[in-house]
């Protein structure tokens, strides 16, 4: 009989998924997913970096106010400032409040970035981690670039450190760069040249630069690692993080090569993966695995019939384990309340009741409007009413005309800081009249990075979403509209990210590392 192991799910989505472009969340966006991290029943929640901003700061320790299962970890420099301030915000979680501190040990980084000598980093590294354990027991160090790390400098570091008090040593392959076998052999020569490696959880955090960041996370658990740091949809700086559903599904349905088990509850797997997109706009491609568009979709016929003789033929894992269910087509006009809260249930989505009121009410307008609503037309109810954002900007109404022969003209009646304004022009199309009416009126310097235009569902009463990116000084948003008619909708996404950015201007700036 082999030993099962199990692997503790450090989930980061919050913190290195956050610096994905474009993924910044505010504090309810955020308090929200870390909901539904907790409903998934990942070990570990990284809530944010707290010395970053004000906003991360809050996140964090609003998340470890509330959340009562899972421990929260904040992410901090080695050194005293950045290090109280994680303790700050996380010490309401208590003795589940983890103090992640980190150090680069890689000599291109220790030359170029921290200017230091090898004694220079072990010092400093120690010192943070003592003024860690001063405050809590759950600390964990990270070596920040540890896969290009000389190994003997690394197992010196990891010793040290251990020593100092750290209970968790995170290897991080932050650039993406290496290969299963390699990364596989740093875990072991870890476990094998570290005196005091039994007094801490080893974890590891892999980067997809290479396409390799599950490969390489699954190889380190083979050669003895205990937690993994991954993201929803394996968001992340760059090419992304971990995937946490491709780690979890690998270890899961492939348990018989690898007699490891996991906490999460699978089958909010989908749920999660689709919280995320709608509340960052950043959708993932239909092939991707697990939880794309195509993931449990047999296309070819030969595959068709096969699935539909026996479905192990072409299907290595069921939809219903990650919480994919088979009836899209939910609710009509008729729908009540009851069936309407279920839904949203079975989506993952847990309102409170005034929010649930007011989505109910926007349902059964969308209902009088178009026969069939799918859970699509949830997601986008969800996003366009309750994960809201302080509304400096309103649109109260707005009227356009066009066609072949006369001159597209917007006129918009907006709200904005609480006073009515209204102005009309014309623009090249419609979409181009109303953007420059909501410009004038708001004044906005911001650039349009890109817009795009897509039906929810299909038919032709589906309801047109549209996505609009925005920068102004090198910050990012990405805003969301659903309406039935799309030029409305394009209305709503350019205020939402003229919002979002209102939002994001008047956080402090971040520091960088
Ligand atoms: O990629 C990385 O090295 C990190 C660390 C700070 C853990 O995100
Ligand atoms: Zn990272």
């Amino acid at each position: 009989m082999q030993d099962i192991k199990s692997i503790k799910i450090f989930d980061t989505t919050l913190r290195d998924g956050e610096q994905s472009p474009g993924a910044s969340m505010t504090i309810d966006e955020k308090l929200r997913i870390a909901f539904q991290l907790e409903k998934l029943n990942v070990d570990v929640i990284e809530a944010g970096f707290p010395i970053a901003s004000e906003g991360d700061f809050e996140a964090v320790k609003r998340i470890a106010q509330t959340l009562k299962g899972p421990e929260i970890s904040g992410l901090c420099r080695a050194n005293d400032k950045d290090i109280d301030c994680a303790w700050n915000a996380l010490k309401y979680a208590e003795e589940r409040g983890r103090i992640h501190t980190f150090l680069a040990t890689s000599d291109i980084h220790m030359k170029y970035k921290l200017k230091m000598s090898e004694q220079q980093v072990i010092d400093t590294a120690v010192a943070g981690v003592r003024r860690a354990a001063g405050y809590t027991a759950n600390v964990e160090f990270s070596a920040e670039d540890a896969a290009r790390t000389r190994l003997p400098f690394l197992a010196q570091v990891v010793e040290a450190v251990i020593d100092a008090g750290a209970r968790v040593i995170n290897i991080p392959d932050t650039v993406g760069y290496t290969i299963p076998s390699e990364f596989g052999a740093i875990i072991r020569y870890l476990k094998q040249h570290v005196r005091n490696i039994d007094g801490a959880i080893l974890s590891v955090h892999c980067h997809n630069d290479l396409g390799l960041a599950v490969a390489n996370s699954l190889a380190a658990v083979e050669a003895g690692a205990e937690q993994v740091e991954c993201t929803i949809n394996g968001i992340g700086e760059r090419a992304g993080n971990c995937s946490l559903e491709e780690v979890v599904m690998a270890l899961r349905t492939r348990h018989d090569i690898l007699p490891f088990t996991t906490r999460v509850n699978t089958e909010h797997i989908y749920a999660t993966s689709k919280l995320l997109s709608t509340v960052t706009g950043i959708m993932v491609q239909p092939n991707k695995a697990i939880v794309g568009a195509n993931a449990f979709a047999h296309e070819a016929g030969i595959h068709q019939h096969g699935v539909m003789m026996e479905k192990t033929t072409y299907e290595i894992m069921t939809p219903e384990s990650i919480g994919l269910t088979q009836n899209k087509l939910v609710l009509g006009k008729h729908s009540g309340r009851h069936a309407f809260n279920q839904r949203l249930d079975e989506l993952g989505y847990s309102l409170n009741k005034e929010d649930m009121e007011r989505a109910f009410v926007r349902f059964k307008a969308l209902a009088d409007q178009k026969k069939e609503i799918f859970d699509e037309d949830l997601d986008a109810i969800i996003a366009d009413e309750i994960i809201r954002i302080p509304e400096r900007y309103k649109l109260v109404q707005m009227n356009v005309s066009s066609g072949s022969f006369a001159a597209p003209t917007a006129t918009v009646e907006m709200e904005i800081d609480g006073k009515l304004r209204k102005a009309a022009l014309i623009g090249s199309g419609p979409v181009d009249a109303t953007f420059r009416t909501i410009k004038k009126l708001t004044k906005s310097q911001a650039g349009l990075l890109s817009f795009t235009v897509g039906a929810i569902t299909g038919g032709t009463d589906a309801q047109g979403e549209c996505t609009v990116r925005l920068e102004l000084d090198g910050r990012e948003v990405l805003g969301q509209g659903a309406h039935p008619d799309i030029i409305v909708a394009s209305a709503k996404a350019y205020i939402n990210a003229l919002n979002k950015l209102a939002t994001v201007m008047k956080k402090k700036a971040s520091a960088h590392f």
